[in-house]
């Protein structure tokens, strides 16, 4: 019996690796989706070796046309179906929306919905026909209160996972949006933002989201918050006024 796939983009650091490694371990073949060639490569000698799992890598930059295309092609080949897709590179941006360019903003929506929103519609068919599949988008609590482009970004993951699991879940396949607090992998570095200022117990570690996304997920969930603690935030965000959720979310992204 053949293993079932899965592709993961942004797989050479933090909640990607992570995804990565943990659909290793329940026995899935990969394909590594990112910029950085000898990172892919790294990460994929080191998967096969503790896993036995295969593991392709698949250099391409999602905030090209070409690249989301040689991604999209992939998804869409039935000769080689794909079981799971996670839609989980991303960056921010260190400034707001009127102290960016607009070039950096439209690449900001590029990575964070156009190019997820182009490899869902890839993946769908095949995963639809087979009556099988799982898509996970990475989005961020970010989401649910009022955040700049990079929360109505991740609002639009959100939304639309809700909408896509109720239509696809009867058909046999779930889309689940994971909606993780603040995590340390490279993001704020990669940003340029300092984050000394957000308390301890706001951070999270990428192998307890992925483990809880992971398992929401495989439940059928449309969207997963992973710990009680951010959970709770939410629910509190959605009793208080804008304001005063916007101003809690202004401690970072
Ligand atoms: N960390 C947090 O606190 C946090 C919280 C909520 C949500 N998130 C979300 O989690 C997701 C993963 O972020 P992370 O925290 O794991 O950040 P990270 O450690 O910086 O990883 C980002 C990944 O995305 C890839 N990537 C960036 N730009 C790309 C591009 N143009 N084309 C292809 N791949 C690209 C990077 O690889 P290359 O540089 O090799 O291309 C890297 O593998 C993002 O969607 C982010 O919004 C993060």
């Amino acid at each position: 019996m053949s293993r079932p796939a899965a592709l993961v983009t942004g797989a050479t650091s933090g909640l990607g690796a992570e995804f990565a490694q943990q659909l290793a371990r329940s026995g899935h073949d990969l394909i590594l989706v990112a910029r950085t060639v000898p990172r892919l490569e790294a990460k994929a000698v080191r998967l096969r070796a503790d896993f036995g799992v295969q593991v392709e890598v698949l250099p391409a930059d999602l905030l090209t046309d070409d690249g989301v295309a040689s991604v999209g092609a992939r998804l869409a080949d039935p000769a080689r179906p794909v079981a799971v897709l996670v839609n989980n590179a991303g960056f921010g941006l260190v400034h707001a929306f009127e102290g960016n360019t607009v070039e950096q903003e439209a690449d900001h929506l590029q990575i964070l919905v156009t190019a997820p929103m182009k490899l869902m519609h890839a993946a769908l068919g095949p995963m639809l026909a087979r009556k099988d599949g799982r898509i996970i988008n990475v989005a961020s609590v970010a989401g649910f209160i009022p955040r700049g482009s990079y929360g109505a970004a991740k609002a639009w993951g959100i939304s639309f996972s809700r909408f896509a699991n109720l239509r696809y879940r009867p058909r046999g396949v779930t889309v689940t949006a994971v909606c993780p607090g603040f995590v340390h992998t490279e993001f704020h570095q990669r940003m340029g933002a300092s984050m000394g200022r957000i308390p301890k117990w706001m951070w999270l570690e990428p192998d307890v989201v992925v483990r809880q996304g992971l398992a929401d997920s495989a439940a059928g969930k449309s969207v997963s918050i992973p710990t009680r603690r951010y959970a709770t935030l939410i629910a509190l965000s959605r009793l208080v006024p804008d304001k005063v959720a916007a101003a809690a979310g202004n401690r970072g992204r």
